[in-house]
């Protein structure tokens, strides 16, 4: 069966995955205890896609870098048989941020038809660009005041307007002082790349570029995001430690290419996530996190997909 064709309890199967493993990690919500909400939503998320009725393969997960609990990358689900797709998936982005009851911590994953995702291999960390389509053609490998003056221009407006986000991290600090210097506004965040690269991949939002190195999982689901909301997306490998470096060598990667949106996706692409603590998806639009009302659970969900621009929503299950 076609990728185009995923009935819609194939794909409520995939959203009831990260409503599971939200509601799961509910219960060290505020913990401090990091490597236990990922062990609860890691769990919760393979019961709920062991019952999907496809054949699945775990093609990116996120967890190998921090030693983080995590569905393994090559890991098959579902029922083994129907249309083969795979998953980039990630059962907490904001690990930390849902430990400390912070904000801008969601159970996130991305669905394609098989093999039409980037496959990252032993990667742990990639450069993003992300932006909406409105226009300008940017280029990762051109100075980032280049790339600002373009967005700028597209949009009819002038740079000393323009919000860039930038994940606050030593090797990010470049990023930070060469958007500053051409006059543009930074926002540096902590954590949850995936929440800024998906405002910044919509027009009218309060991010108008996110660029920095940031998780290469993350880049994949963005990119299976950023290609269901219809912005613009590039990419490079940049490993960060000698081991990493050696073991992308050895996988045969090239980090010097310029990955763009349809290497890093190629096809059509699903995009579904649910908010563990409250995040800021769209303009002016809170989703809030997962909470308990009584003796149900009420989850705020949000997807992505062909035909489908941007759907929220929300559900409430017995606790
Ligand atoms: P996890 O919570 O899944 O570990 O990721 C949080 C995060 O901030 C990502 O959003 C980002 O891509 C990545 O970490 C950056 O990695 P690092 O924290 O190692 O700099």
């Amino acid at each position: 069966m076609p990728f185009s064709t995923l009935t819609p309890d194939i794909l409520e199967g995939f959203a009831r995955a990260t409503r599971d493993a939200a509601v799961a990690a509910l219960d060290l919500v505020g913990s401090g205890d990091k490597t236990g909400v990922d062990r609860l939503a890691v769990v919760a998320m393979r019961d709920a896609l062991a019952r999907i009725a496809v054949d699945g393969l775990v093609l990116v997960g996120e967890g190998e870098k921090d030693e983080a609990p995590m569905l393994h990358v090559g890991e098959r689900f579902g029922s083994g048989a129907g249309t083969a797709v795979d998953i980039a998936v990630d059962p907490v982005d904001g690990t930390r941020l849902a430990a400390e009851n912070l904000p801008g911590s969601m159970a996130v994953l991305a669905v394609a038809e098989r093999g039409t995702l980037f496959d990252i291999g032993p990667a742990h960390y990639m450069e993003k660009l992300v932006t909406d389509a409105s226009g300008a053609s940017l280029d990762l490998a051109a100075p980032l005041a280049a790339n600002l003056v373009r967005l700028a221009d597209a949009r009819g407006s002038v740079v000393s307007d323009l919000v860039v986000a930038v994940q606050d991290r030593p090797r990010n600090a470049g990023f930070a002082a060469a958007a500053t210097a051409a006059g543009a506004r930074v926002e540096l965040f902590a954590d949850g790349d995936v929440e800024r690269c998906l405002r910044a991949a919509q027009r009218r939002t309060d991010i108008d570029l996110l660029v920095g190195i940031g998780g290469a999982p993350e880049g994949i689901l963005t990119a299976a995001a950023v290609r269901a909301l219809g912005g613009q997306m590039q990419a490079r490998l940049v490993p960060q430690r000698r081991r990493e470096a050696e073991r992308v060598r050895q996988a045969g990667l090239d980090t010097s290419q310029v990955l763009v949106l349809s290497d890093l996706c190629a096809g059509d692409a699903w995009l579904f996530l649910t908010a563990i603590t409250e995040c800021r998806l769209e303009a002016g639009r809170v989703v809030p996190g997962v909470r308990v009302d009584g003796t149900t659970v009420v989850t705020s969900s949000w997807s992505a997909g062909p035909g489908i621009t941007v759907r929220g929503t929300s559900a409430r299950s017995a606790r």
